[in-house]
């Protein structure tokens, strides 16, 4: 009986311990100017266009994040980027986009993507 209670409260312990306390989700804070010509984040941006154009076929080229913000998100970080793209006739564009980045497996998520007016 003992060792049972003793099993349910070690259980109990690991559960409360294993609850992310990045689980809440954070506010938006810009990626600082310095840090946006980062390779990672130049490749996230890059990654996210690369996903766009596997999904909508429109053909677009990524040329760079221009600005970003990030925020905390369950197991994860969230990224909202400016992207500017060429399009098939070489015309640039800016484009708004949502991705989810998480923690472990490299696993990734484009959220959104769409032109900024
Ligand atoms: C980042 O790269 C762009 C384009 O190459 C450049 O115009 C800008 O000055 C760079 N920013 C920083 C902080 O290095």
């Amino acid at each position: 009986m003992r060792t049972s209670l003793l099993f349910a409260i070690v259980v109990v312990a690991i559960y409360i311990d294993a609850t992310p306390s990045t689980a809440v989700p954070d506010t938006w804070t810009p990626i600082p100017d310095k840090e946006i010509n980062d390779s990672d984040i130049q490749g996230l941006g890059g990654w996210a266009v690369t996903e766009h154009v596997k999904q909508a076929n429109d053909g677009i080229k990524f040329n760079r994040v221009v600005s970003g913000y990030i925020r905390k998100a369950y197991r994860g970080v969230n990224y909202r980027f400016v992207i500017d793209a060429s399009n098939k006739d070489g015309k640039e564009a800016r484009y708004g986009a949502v991705l989810y980045d998480k923690d472990w497996r490299g696993s990734r998520a484009l959220i959104s993507f769409k032109p900024v007016m």
